[in-house]
């Protein structure tokens, strides 16, 4: 595995991203697994949107600290994005779970992925790469159901 460390490719804003995950974590609601979760959402303009893990006691209601920074940013009309920082204190790099990269393909498109952890190692994904051949609106629109 070649990470951002090893490649010397953390550009001091791609840090900035990182730290503001990094705080948006310490915000965590998660009470049930103690795993707790930041990201940091960067749009084009340069805004950045962060989001922490939430946990409910009606577990499904749960949700991920990606979705919770993509949901901020489309609800402020925001609607294009560069990329996303994911920091967790694991030592293998926490890549996003299946329902969230469902989210982060729909709403940002093939955007860097930045996972990073507390002890400074990161690494960044491409989205097409961690969501091969992905579902999205164009197969509707082939059935004929029109874009709103
Ligand atoms: N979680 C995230 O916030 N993002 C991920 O990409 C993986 C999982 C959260 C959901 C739940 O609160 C906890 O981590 C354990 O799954």
């Amino acid at each position: 595995m070649s990470t951002d460390n090893q490649q010397n490719l953390i550009a001091g804003d791609l840090q900035k991203l990182i730290e503001e995950a990094t705080n948006a974590r310490n915000c965590a609601l998660a009470r049930y697994s103690n795993f707790c979760v930041g990201a940091a959402l960067e749009a084009e303009g340069g805004g950045v949107f962060t989001g922490c893990n939430i946990e409910s006691a009606a577990y499904e209601q749960t949700i991920c600290a990606e979705r919770v920074a993509i949901w901020k940013a489309l609800s402020e009309g925001e609607r294009r994005f560069k990329r996303l920082a994911v920091v967790v204190d694991t030592e293998r790099l926490t890549p996003p779970c299946g329902a969230c990269r469902q989210v982060i393909w729909e709403f940002c498109g093939d955007i860097p992925v930045v996972l990073a952890n507390l002890r400074g190692d990161t690494e960044t994904l491409q989205m097409r790469d961690l969501l091969p051949r992905p579902f999205d609106a164009n197969f509707l629109e082939e059935t004929g159901v029109e874009k709103k």
